[in-house]
């Protein structure tokens, strides 16, 4: 079975946790785009790992692979494995990473930092240089995982595009010496070399998984509304969010793909710049942002909280072709008199159901909002979903028939036994 989940909003849905839960259904569990601008959180009993690079399934002893299509840097990837160590987690035998994996250089997290800070209008960008190693790689200028596990390569790739990336750093006023810094060329061989074993070829691994029948799951990182091609450009990720980047991503055909997960928060966030028509500027959204603990993991900014956006989720419906949805972080609106539900948008005198495609008329939109009545009692300890106070029901169900999508689990805190199927 080969089962693809994605955030179906603008990112931190809860896909670390839930990776997690229902990684014991799986043999595999793999990474297939972006990089550690992900922050996947994931909590069992009182310890607490946030993952930007691994996969959650670890915590079972499964297989966790990084696909060719995430861009990786090696230190975030050997710090998250040390930390692991520390915890008594063994990794080792247990992670492979995909020899063409791009590799996030010092000169892309500088050029990320010059760029963003030279913008007029900012993206908020989480500065770990994810868009500068992706333009590398459509380039043709990357720098592959294997590369630095060889220094003649190494250094002859570096050769051949360090005088274009000095001058991009001089142009935006930075410093060009981190480019050829010799300590810096050291410490990614000494990357390279701690790495090389973990190198594998994953698309060879999962297709020849399936063939025999086993378990694969994999896990999108960010949402779909921060896709580079269907998201709310230019505030969005550099690499594709959705379902289908998966298939391409890891070289695995689409009539390999089983089951499709969204993972959708009860109400919604979104971390950076960007449009966000249901953006609660009121106390209401200071509520449930610090409810529902609403800072970034990677950057610990604050996240901007709003109301559940239908017309957001029906798009990533159509774009992610969802078979099953799991709800996360319902407990987060207990105590709210209200909870409203966005369910269209009004537009130049008209109503809509579905999302402009453009960034510049989303930002027009102004919300319709459906209103239900809220519930007071803390729901983080109940168990099946009929123990849920009848107006949390209420709710969960108009979300249900709204998106015409079979909700298979609601999530009501951090923890794997805070979740129940329904
Ligand atoms: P991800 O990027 O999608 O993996 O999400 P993050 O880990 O960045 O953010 C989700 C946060 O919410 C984490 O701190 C999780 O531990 C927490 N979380 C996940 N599910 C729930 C839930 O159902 N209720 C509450 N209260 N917290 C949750
Ligand atoms: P997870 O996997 C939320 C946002 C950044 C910024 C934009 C571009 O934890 O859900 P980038 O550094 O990717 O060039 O920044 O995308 N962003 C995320 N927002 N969750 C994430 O990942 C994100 N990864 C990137 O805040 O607005
Ligand atoms: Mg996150």
């Amino acid at each position: 079975m080969f089962t693809i989940i994605t955030g179906a909003q603008f990112g931190d849905e809860g896909k670390g946790k839930i990776v997690d839960l229902i990684s014991n259904e799986y043999d595999i569990i793999v990474r297939f785009q972006g990089g550690d601008n992900a922050g996947h959180t994931v909590q069992v009993g009182d310890s607490i790992y946030k993952l930007h690079l691994i996969p959650s399934g670890f915590l079972l002893n499964k297989k966790v692979l990084i696909g060719p299509g995430v861009v990786l840097n090696p230190k975030v990837l050997l710090d998250e494995i040390e930390m692991l160590k520390k915890s008594g987690i063994e990794i080792e035998g247990v992670i492979g990473i995909d020899a063409k994996l791009s590799v996030i250089m010092p000169y892309h997290i500088e050029l990320d930092s010059l760029r963003e800070e030279m913008r007029t209008e900012k993206i908020g960008t989480t500065k770990r240089g994810i868009g500068f190693a992706y333009i590398d790689k459509v380039a043709r200028d990357e720098i592959q995982i294997k590369d630095i596990t060889d220094e003649a390569t190494f250094r002859l790739r570096l050769g051949e595009i360090s005088e274009q990336k000095i001058s991009a750093i001089k142009s935006l006023n930075g410093d060009p010496s981190i480019v050829m810094d010799e300590k810096l060329i050291k410490e990614y061989l000494v990357f390279g070399e701690k790495l090389k074993n973990f190198i594998t070829d994953v698309s060879y691994d999962i297709n020849k998984a399936l063939e025999s029948g086993e378990n694969v799951l994999a896990e999108g990182a960010q949402g779909t509304h921060l896709d580079v091609i269907h998201g709310t450009q230019k505030f969005v990720t550099s690499s594709s969010t959705i379902a289908g980047s998966a298939c391409t991503n890891l070289g695995v055909g689409p009539t390999k793909v089983d089951k499709v997960i969204g993972i959708v928060k009860a109400y919604i966030t979104r971390v950076g710049e960007g449009p966000l028509p249901t953006e609660l500027l009121c106390e209401t959204g200071e509520q449930i942002q610090k409810a529902g603990g609403e800072f970034g993991t990677t950057t610990g900014r604050m996240r901007r909280c709003g109301w559940f956006d239908m017309p957001l989720i029906r798009k990533a419906i159509y774009l992610n072709g969802y078979t099953d949805i799991i709800l996360t972080k319902l407990d987060v609106l207990a105590g709210l008199d209200t909870i409203k539900i966005c369910t269209g948008y009004e537009l130049d005198g008209k109503t809509i159901e579905y999302p402009p495609e453009l960034v510049s008329e989303l930002m027009r939109c102004v919300p319709i909002y459906k209103e239900f009545s809220g519930f007071n009692e803390d729901i983080s300890e109940v168990k099946n979903y009929n123990s849920l106070p009848t107006s949390a029901k209420d709710y969960v169900e108009y979300l249900e028939n709204e998106m015409g999508v079979h909700i298979e689990y609601v999530s009501v805190g951090p923890k794997r036994e805070q979740t129940f199927k329904r």
